[in-house]
């Protein structure tokens, strides 16, 4: 049997139309669910929208339309998002399904049934924007800490008593030292944790569009309650003795950014436990992009559009990007001139070149035939050895999150290969001694499907292009050392990253 992974992106709120910080987390839940499945996982990898709350409803009341058909709307643009980034997710979830709503309800009276929940009212601030409540202290200028508007509040309201929840808190993290990563990340929780935790307000009842409380219809539940509940109803919940339930939870890997690692690390492992249900294994937050320099917001009218650039540069290339350009939980900043040099140097020179080159003389000087050989040359069996050590290092990378280091690994081998291209010279072997050119184009062709294989996460379109053209169709990792057969026929070969030429 195929060991279970579930992954998991945040559902996007559906006030708005997708960013690059959408595009950010999707792309790489989906590098590490493709690895993953190749590497014989049976993956599940969830992502969707959320669509309660009070952001979202001033978003519809603005828009004129009724919250319902408003984020049927929204929500629709998100499930479009997904081909356009070339992203693979097994189910998308709408926290308006009745599922949903009853999975949520379910939680809420487990919580009610363990006591963690009372009833009580709140006096505070809230912030719509973060869709989280503040307390006095925490406030700068009169503003959330980040940076968002809050409004007072004084309403009916039930409690989770989470102050009961900090010790509990704070063992697990330390029996799970893994649980919440980048470390710097855990650091800022635990200390967080240790300050003192107070009861959170977990219903609204001066709004209703959100999942009505059981038993007090006049309360709808806090939309984060509410929301971090898709990781449950996406495998099943409520129904525990669904096979996908049991395969599936608790989830190997909740993936977001860093503004949202305490409804992950604390409030979501706090209300399992209380629960009675399993927290997840590991939540990873990634850091945040600035454009050229800024910061991204909506008023500097700097917000980057992903659709736009796949337009523009393509998928593989914008996925690329993304994962190369900055170690993975860490900030960085995205700009045009840089997104275009990766594009130059990395997909078009470095790795296209090579695959091009190769392929093309094949193609062209030995009728498009891989001849097979058992005479290899020490030089030879280093190159395809580098691949091996290639899929260990990925391998690990994939399961710390690195995904960067995981791009270095690769491409390492791309450079590699390239060198060894020009040590060994078969175009020059082709009058010189024909027998060892056939040697070196047929390691440089194990070593081209070696690469397709391990780039196939990162660059699905362009690495599946490669491998066809070698004629090759087995995805599957356990089979990744294997040669290519004697006598097999190439494809006509096309560059598959074109250069981009700046029109000054
Ligand atoms: N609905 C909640 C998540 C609930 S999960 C149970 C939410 N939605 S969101 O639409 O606001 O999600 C935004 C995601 O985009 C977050 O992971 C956030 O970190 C990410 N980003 C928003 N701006 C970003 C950048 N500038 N850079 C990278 N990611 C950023 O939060």
């Amino acid at each position: 049997m195929k060991k279970p992974y579930y992954i998991t992106t945040p559902i996007y709120y559906v006030n708005d139309k997708p960013h690059i910080g959408h595009a950010y987390t999707t792309i790489a839940a989906d590098v590490i669910a493709r690895f993953k499945r190749m590497d014989g996982y049976d993956v599940m990898f969830l992502t969707g929208t959320d669509e309660h709350g009070l952001k979202v409803n001033k978003s519809a009341e603005l828009a004129g339309i009724d919250p319902q058909t408003f984020v049927d709307q929204v929500s629709q643009n998100f499930r479009d998002l997904m081909p356009i980034l070339n992203v693979t997710p097994d189910r998308f979830i709408r926290t308006t399904e009745s599922a949903h709503k009853k999975a949520a309800q379910e939680i809420w009276n487990r919580l009610i049934a363990s006591g963690d929940i009372y009833l009580g009212s709140y006096e505070g601030w809230y912030s719509m924007r973060d869709e989280a409540f503040y307390a006095e202290s925490e406030l700068v200028d009169g503003k959330a800490p980040t940076g968002a508007p809050v409004e007072w509040l004084e309403e009916p309201s039930y409690f989770f008593r989470l102050s009961k929840w900090q010790e509990p808190l704070l063992t697990f993290y330390e029996q799970q030292p893994d649980f919440i990563a980048p470390n710097s990340r855990r650091n800022e929780v635990v200390k967080f944790v240790e300050g003192g935790l107070m009861d959170l307000s977990v219903s609204r009842t001066s709004f209703n569009w959100g999942v009505t409380v059981p038993n007090d219809e006049k309360h709808v539940m806090y939309v984060w309650l509410d929301a971090l509940t898709n990781y449950l109803t996406g495998v099943g919940f409520p129904d525990t003795n669904l096979e996908s339930y049991k395969k599936y939870w608790p989830a190997d890997l909740h993936l977001m950014g860093k503004d949202i690692i305490r409804f992950h690390a604390v409030y979501w492992p706090a209300f399992l436990m209380a629960a009675g249900l399993e927290p997840p294994k590991r939540v990873f937050a990634h850091g945040w992009w600035t454009n050229e320099g800024q910061k991204i917001s909506k008023s500097l009218g700097n917000v980057i559009d992903p659709i736009d650039l796949i337009s523009q540069y393509g998928a593989d290339a914008f996925r690329y990007v993304l994962m190369r350009e900055v170690s993975f939980g860490q900030d960085g900043d995205f700009s045009i001139s840089g997104m275009k040099n990766r594009i130059n140097a990395d997909l078009a020179n470095a790795y296209g070149n090579l695959a091009q080159r190769v392929l093309s003389f094949i193609y062209k000087q030995c009728d498009g035939i891989i001849h097979a050989s058992a005479d290899l040359e020490p030089q030879d069996k280093v190159i395809l050895l580098g691949l091996e050590t290639a899929l260990t290092e990925v391998r690990t990378a994939i399961d710390h999150q690195a995904l960067h280091k995981m791009c270095d690994s690769i491409w390492q081998c791309i450079y590699d290969a390239n060198a060894y291209v020009d040590a060994e010279k078969p175009w020059s072997l082709r009058k010189e001694n024909p027998e060892r050119m056939k040697v070196v184009l047929y390691v440089l062709c194990n070593v081209i499907k070696r690469l397709a294989l391990l780039t196939f996460p990162i660059l699905p379109q362009a690495s599946e292009t490669m491998l066809r053209l070698l004629g090759e169709s087995d995805f599957d990792l356990e089979n990744f050392s294997a040669l290519i057969p004697d006598q097999r026929i190439i494809q006509e070969p096309h560059p598959v990253f074109p250069r981009i030429v700046d029109e000054a």
